[in-house]
């Protein structure tokens, strides 16, 4: 029986478990079916930590469907997903090469798994201000000189961009490196042929997916994938991993809305659902077009998520003017860009709002855009699992260049390191800091 069908059945049962409130809504009319559907484990509804019933179905049918070896249902998001694929695949002194701009999740994950890090920095687009697709040919010459257990890398980007997986991935094998691919933008690229193949179907090792990003389903959904033929470890590490991170109160409308989510998007509905997305994108792009919007523009880069600058405006001010006048929020802006995020729930009439107030937002033909400097390769003086809870002082600014950062500096969004505790102050972080500076003694 599906997740979605045992819980849609009544249950004549008087229950002293928790939760607390027998499936009854207390707050808000809203959470109805929430309520209706929040048991733990209790007979006959399976456990997300040893699935053997209909979960364990609802799993198998989804790793079908992403042509995945298996696939772990995960209710705390994309995080706990990385960090169970990492624990699962890296032991303590492990080597392992990870790709900058990846979620500050991957920075825990070194922390939790006690491995050491050398990282990979990805091409970057200094018109636009954004790290872009990972060198194949780079990676082949790293890979070629030191040993490591594991490449973990984001692809797609939180800016949309798609990386060659399959020739990383043949890469990667040819080195024995376990390929980890932060998929948690991506969760339609299982769903669709407009856009790039899943990290599966390219021979990732393991695909990270977030249901709540751009697929519609609740946050905190998230589907952690493993390769049909990975290598070299037994499938058990990886349940016994992701049982380290979820919680034991698993919520089952959370699990039934993964399914229901990835039911939905490999149906025939679901599939016109991202057509429909993507041709309503097309219209709102030749719309605007013709009023000095330049969008950006690469046959990597997946248009659902609206990369756009306005001629004559900077994307901080052109995101405050829409904020303030058109209450429209965006997802990230900077000296450069806003960046729009869609998904299966963007209308057509929710992008028609966005068309028109940018259309309308005034420009002043003087501007010209700045050019963003990216950050310099990072100078690892402690390892991350070394790097936590130190001792530090604080030193004045001006006298902290070398010093070892005691400090994360992370822009958030996207969530991306700029400098990490364990770190060598550069003088390119001066900008971030504040006056006196944490650093470890
Ligand atoms: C690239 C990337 N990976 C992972 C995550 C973490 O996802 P979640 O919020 O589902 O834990 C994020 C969140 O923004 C992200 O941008």
């Amino acid at each position: 029986m599906s997740i979605i069908k045992l819980l849609s059945k009544k249950l004549n049962r008087t229950i002293f478990t928790t939760p607390s409130h027998n499936q009854n809504t207390y707050f808000s009319k809203d959470y109805k079916s929430f309520y209706k559907q929040d048991y733990s484990e209790i007979e006959g509804y399976d456990n997300l930590a040893d699935p053997k019933g209909s979960i364990l179905m609802s799993q198998t049918r989804t790793a079908e469907i992403l042509n995945a070896g298996k696939s772990y249902y995960i209710t705390q998001g994309a995080t706990s997903a990385i960090l169970s694929a990492m624990k699962a695949l890296i032991c303590p002194n492990d080597n392992v090469l990870v790709a900058r701009n990846c979620h500050k999740s991957v920075f825990n994950g070194l922390i939790l798994t006690g491995a050491n890090v050398d990282w990979f920095m990805p091409e970057c687009d200094s018109e636009w201000g954004i790290y872009t697709q990972i060198d194949p040919k780079k990676l082949n010459s790293i890979l070629d000189i030191n040993n490591y257990k594991a490449f973990i890398m984001t692809s797609p980007t939180y800016e949309g961009i798609n990386s060659d997986i399959e020739q990383i991935a043949k890469i990667c094998k040819s080195h024995k490196v376990y390929l980890i691919v932060d998929e948690a933008h991506g969760a339609l690229n299982y769903f669709s042929n407009l856009l790039p193949k899943s990290a599966m179907q390219q021979g990732a090792d393991v695909g990270i997916l977030s249901l709540h990003k751009t697929a519609g389903a609740l946050n905190q959904t998230a589907i952690l994938n493993i390769s049909k033929d990975i290598q070299g470890i037994d499938d058990k590490v990886f349940q016994d991993a992701v049982n380290i991170f979820e919680t034991t109160s698993p919520s089952y409308p959370l699990l039934a809305n993964i399914e229901e989510c990835v039911q939905y998007l490999s149906s025939n509905k679901g599939k016109i659902e991202i057509d429909n997305l993507f041709t309503n994108i097309i219209e709102f792009r030749n719309e605007l077009n013709k009023h000095g919007i330049e969008f950006y523009d690469d046959k990597f880069h997946d248009a659902s998520k609206i990369l756009l600058r306005k001629k004559g405006i900077s994307g901080n001010d052109l995101s405050d003017i829409l904020y303030d006048k058109y209450n429209i929020e965006d997802e990230m802006n900077n000296s450069i860009y806003a960046l729009y995020l869609t998904g299966i729930g963007t209308t057509k009439n929710k992008l028609k709002i966005l068309q028109n107030a940018l259309i309308n937002v005034p420009v002043d033909n003087k501007f010209e855009f700045e050019k963003v400097e990216f950050q310099p390769f990072p100078l690892v003086k402690i390892q991350p699992v070394n790097s936590f809870n130190c001792k530090y002082d604080f030193v004045k600014k001006e006298n902290s260049v070398l010093k070892i950062s005691n400090k994360l500096i992370m822009p958030y969004p996207p969530g991306i390191g700029l400098l990490y505790p364990g770190e060598a102050i550069q003088e390119w972080h001066l900008k971030y800091l504040d006056d006196d500076v944490e650093v470890i003694v």
